[in-house]
Parts: C-alpha cells; structure tokens; sequence
C-alpha cells in the first residue's frame, strides 16, 4: 500500500493507494474512529462494491443512503434528501460520512459533510481515475446549481482518502479515459517525467497493469496534494490545476452536461490552450502535436464540437469562476511542463483560435 500525506496543519489526512485499500479496513476502522459510519454511494456503484464495504465495517453499525447515477443528483435536492436521512436517523456529530463513487458522490457527500450540523468528519472512498487522481484530493466540496456548475459548496478536507485501483476494473473504457485527461493534465502543468511515462506506457495503462496505474495515481495526488498545500482555497497556484478547464467547461455548458464527459472536455480544451501558447510563441508545433497525438491514444477528443462559435465559447468564458473584473483568464503552457495564469489574452485572438 502506497501512502502520502496532504499537509494542512491540523488539517492534514494521508491517502492511501492500493490494489485493495477496501480490503484492509484496519485503516479505515482506525480513521472512523468513533464515529458511526454512513455510506453515500449511487445505485451504479452500490452494487459493485456496497455490500463489501458495510460487512467489513459491520462492527460499526454502519448505515447508507443510496441515490441515482448521475451529475444532476449532484443538486440541493439530493443535499436536502441526504440531510433528511441523517436526522431520521438520529446521526449527531459523532457521524463519519464516507463517500463511495466518482466525483459526483465525493463532491455531494463532501458538501453534506462539510453542513451537516456544522460539520462531520467524513472519508473519500473515489472509485473513477478522475475522482483518484483529483476531485477526492483538495477538499473542494460542492453541488450544481440551475444557473451553474459548482456554484454552491465549500472546502473541506476529508479526514482520509481510501483508493482502491481494483475498482477501477469495472469502469467503462469511456470514463477510464476521461480521467486520463486529467492525469496528461498533471503531466503538463507540472512534470514532463511523468507525460513521458503516460507516452510510454499506453498499453499497460488501458490493460489496468497495477504498477503503471499506481505510479500515475501516486504522482497525480502528490502533486495534487503540493499545490493544495501552498493554496489550498485557490488564491493562485491552485488554479492551474485548471488547465484547459476555461474552454471544457464552456464546451460541457454549450453541449449540455453529460454529453461530453468532463474529461473528454478538458481534453480538448487543453489543445486549445496548447495553440493558444504556440500562438504567443511559448510552445513548439512539435510540442503541440505531442500533446495532441497523446491525447488521441486514449481516444480523447482533441477537435471542438464541430457546431460551437467562437461567440458560444466567449459568452460561456466570461462567466468563469476564474475571471477578475471581466477579463476571461487562462491556464496556459509557457513551457512543455510548465503553466501560468495569463489575463493577456484577447477576445479576438480566441476568435482565431477557434475559427482556425
Ligand atoms: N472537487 C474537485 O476538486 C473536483 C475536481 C474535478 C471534478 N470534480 C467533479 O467530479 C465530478 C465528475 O467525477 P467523475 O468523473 O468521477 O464522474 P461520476 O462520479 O459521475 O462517475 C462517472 C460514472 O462512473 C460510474 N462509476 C463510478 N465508479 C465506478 C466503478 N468503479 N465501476 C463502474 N462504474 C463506476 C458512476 O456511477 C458514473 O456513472 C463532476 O461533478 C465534477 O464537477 C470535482
Ligand atoms: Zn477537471
């Protein structure tokens, strides 16, 4: 088992990464401490992996709450509906919540967490290559709401992070490669070792080799956990985590949610912002070819949606949560394995880029 820390002084909380996390609930049993645990999973997830997780914290009186599959759930109804269960069933302070699933359930539960009577203690059990490598990581809680994604939440750290890479065996190829987006995304911002590793080792990557997935999972959430560390609430360093991020989520808005999938989004996006810094002269067309040819071994998209403007991209960016006084603000390469914040860019420059 592979372990690291997230370091937040009083804070703080390890993740551990191993082919049975779930398994070797020692761990887990010793993080819930006290409290009585309560399962958030989808009715996706709860039959794969539910029933083992309350058997082995049965000694616990563990209880869960199960909710449909789906980004929509992720709303203040389902917020409402969780808290609902909790005071039916008497859950105090002393309560664990622990999250089972993908982003979507690691975000909701987190926010319930974060709420719930002022707070309780709770535990991210991510089971999608996106949810491991970064939504359980950096205590960015939230649901969605009508007029916005992510619009109402809050940071909250989990008490401890559980990944398991057998889970990721039953995960649909789609979603498998959506989160790789977000693991090329690491390699780009941060560490060129670590892009070269994911050129090299494609085949091994998709059969789910175990060495390769927990040397990817391992350096993600290290690097995921240092830039937390120096910016936790995303006053600057953090936001480059958001690389590609401005124009995926205008494409996710423009396309409807759940129709590309969030990765699949940031994976094109991170090609426009790849152009965009060949544009101003900060990567090489070989570079951007590198990152293009990568990103389509894991049949990623790399091309907008054939039917979005220049325009559509504008009104969706100038609503990011990013922007300062009206100006779009963009993660982009300043060198092959290195990002900044630029606010330089101009509105008909995007128009080019997107009209290129
Ligand atoms: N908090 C953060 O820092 C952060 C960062 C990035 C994304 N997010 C959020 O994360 C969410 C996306 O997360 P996601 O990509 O994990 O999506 P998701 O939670 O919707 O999961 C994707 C799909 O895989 C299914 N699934 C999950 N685990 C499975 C498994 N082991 N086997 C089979 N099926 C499984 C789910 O039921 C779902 O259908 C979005 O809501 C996004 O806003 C948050
Ligand atoms: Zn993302």
């Amino acid at each position: 088992m592979l372990e690291l820390a997230v370091n937040l002084d009083e804070r703080s909380y390890p993740i551990f990464i191993g082919q049975s996390a779930l398994q070797d609930n020692g761990r887990l049993v010793h993080h819930i401490g006290d409290c009585r645990p309560i399962i958030i999973t989808n009715d996706t997830v709860a039959p794969l992996y539910l029933q083992g997780l309350l058997d082995s914290l049965a000694d616990l009186d563990p209880l869960s709450f199960v909710i449909p599959d789906g980004e929509q759930y992720k709303s203040l109804e389902w917020f409402e509906k969780i808290s609902a269960f909790l005071l039916q069933n008497n859950c105090g302070r002393d309560t664990c919540l622990i999250a089972l699933g993908g982003g979507v359930i690691g975000d909701l539960t987190g926010f319930v967490a974060a709420c719930y009577q002022r707070g309780v203690p709770f535990i991210q059990i991510p089971t999608t290559v996106l949810s491991q490598v970064d939504s359980s990581v950096g205590g960015k809680t939230a649901v969605n709401h009508p007029l916005g994604k992510n619009m109402i939440g809050a940071f909250y750290q989990p008490q401890a992070v559980f990944i398991d890479t057998n889970s990721l065996h039953t995960l649909p190829a789609r979603e498998f490669a959506a989160g790789m987006a977000e693991v090329i995304k690491y390699g780009l911002i941060y560490d060129t070792e670590l892009f070269a590793f994911i050129e090299q080792n494609v085949e091994k990557l998709q059969q789910l080799d175990e060495a390769s997935l927990q040397h990817i999972i391992y350096r993600c959430c290290e690097i995921k956990a240092l830039i937390v560390a120096q910016d936790e609430k995303e006053n600057g360093l953090r936001a480059l985590l958001n690389l590609g991020h401005t124009f995926a989520h205008a494409i996710e808005a423009q396309m409807g949610y759940g129709v590309w999938l969030h990765g699949e989004a940031v994976a094109t996006g991170m090609v426009l912002a790849a152009k965009l810094a060949h544009t101003r002269g900060d990567l090489s067309q070989t570079e951007v070819d590198r990152i293009v040819t990568l990103l389509k071994l894991y049949n990623l998209p790399t091309e907008i949606p054939s039917e979005m403007t220049a325009e559509q991209f504008l009104m969706h960016m100038r609503k990011d949560k990013k922007n300062k006084k009206g100006t779009i603000r963009f993660i982009l390469p300043t060198q092959f394995g290195q990002c900044a914040l630029v606010d330089d860019v101009s509105d008909d420059q995007v128009r080019a880029l997107i009209e290129q």
